[in-house]
């Protein structure tokens, strides 16, 4: 049976600065969506993680449906009047459009989606990460796909031997997808070479060689393409079958107890560590750390299980410890060196402004200047 996973996710506003969306904005995002789920939907559950707000949905209406992107729009919107109500910090923030207009990609929520052919079991994983981008799930979906070190699988099992598809976006290009094809093993180092640039070569999806089947779907859209201007960071969804043709779900979750640098945390303009925290978490230290979570599903005929919260386990415990030394080790160095992103990546304007106003006071020095004057 074809099934369509579509996971659409927004901040819409959270109490305390960025921290996390209030119960009562919850509330009305789901009653916008159980009013209205019928015909429309087979199934959904909605979740917060950090300050962002994900709808999960499941649906036979294929990838890119107009009335499914308009029914979490609009969800979104009725949060945000609740949010303006509550007086919650940036009420309505990734709502970067007025108007709806057929597709809520472009228009400041995230999206990842997937049309499958549900197996008979289907386990699948929705990761969701906060004050952090798209290019932080590059090294977990490198190591877990292309990595036999990580993933056994790809020597132990015979259905992966074959290996996997990577598609990788340029997410710096504005005009349209910019898109390239890569196979592991034998592209390995091509796939190497772009995705340790993580702000600019995303991976967007991963299928299997065996069998043609999608296994992993990730929200690429970069926000200050769209608005031209820091609207927040761009907080990735992602969905990753697991089991069978496909990693198993240890070998999926296994690379996130590096607990690795990415680009994010406070401003969205610092390199920080990724910690696995558990379902519903808001954000605290630094605007951070950026955060990932991960339910766990089981699905038949579209029909989900309760979610079961994949870094709940005590073995992550350990990991958010580390997280946190390598959180506060970071920021000793304040503004210096690697803790701060490169220029072209800080999320505000100031230091821009700020070397564009010193620049005509720099003055050339010695004989230079002599020979200029002469
Ligand atoms: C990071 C993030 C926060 C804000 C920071 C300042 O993605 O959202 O770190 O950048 O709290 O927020 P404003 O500029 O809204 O006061
Ligand atoms: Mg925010
Ligand atoms: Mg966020």
């Amino acid at each position: 049976m074809k099934i369509t996973l579509s996971v659409i996710k927004a901040d819409i506003g959270s109490i305390g600065g960025h921290i996390a969306p209030s119960q009562p904005l919850l509330a009305a995002v789901r009653a916008h969506i159980e009013a209205n789920a019928q015909g429309r939907l087979i199934d959904h559950r909605i979740s917060f993680t950090g300050d962002d707000v994900a709808i999960l949905m499941t649906h036979r209406r294929g990838v890119g449906d107009e009335s499914v992107h308009k029914l979490a729009w609009d969800a979104f919107v009725a949060g945000t009047e609740v949010a303006k109500r509550q007086g919650l910090y940036g009420a309505g923030q990734d709502l970067l459009k007025d108007a709806f207009s057929g597709n809520v990609k472009g228009m400041g929520p995230a999206v990842a989606e997937m049309e499958i052919d549900e197996r008979p079991n289907e386990p699948f994983l929705f990761f969701a990460a906060d004050k952090t981008d798209p290019g932080a799930f590059n090294l977990p979906l490198y190591l877990t796909f292309a990595d036999p070190m990580t993933t056994p699988g790809l020597i132990l099992s015979p259905k992966m031997a074959k290996g996997f598809r990577f598609v990788i976006m340029d997410v710096n290009e504005t005009s349209g997808d910019r898109v390239i094809e890569l196979v592991a093993p034998e592209q390995l180092y091509d796939i190497a070479a772009l995705l340790r640039d993580a702000e600019r070569y995303v991976v967007e999806s991963v299928w299997s060689r065996a069998t043609g089947e999608q296994s992993v779907a990730v929200a690429t859209s970069r926000l200050h393409n769209i608005a031209g201007k820091y609207t927040g960071k761009d907080d990735p969804v992602m969905l990753v079958r697991t089991q069978m043709n496909f990693p198993a779900t240890g070998e999926v979750l296994a690379p996130y107890a590096t607990a690795h640098y990415v680009a994010g945390g406070m401003r969205g303009s610092h390199n920080m560590p990724l910690m696995p925290v558990g379902l519903n978490t808001g954000t605290s230290y630094f605007d951070g750390p950026p955060l990932v979570s991960c339910a766990a599903y089981a699905m038949h005929e579209g029909r989900l299980t309760d979610p079961l919260d994949a870094f709940a386990h005590p073995f992550w415990d350990a990991v958010r410890t580390r997280a946190a030394d390598k959180a506060m080790e970071m920021r000793r160095q304040g503004f210096f060196g690697a803790a701060m992103l490169a220029m072209s990546e800080l999320e505000y304007t100031g230091i821009m402004e700020k070397l564009a106003e010193l620049g005509p006071r720099f003055r050339i020095r010695g004989e230079a200047a002599e020979r200029k004057a002469a």
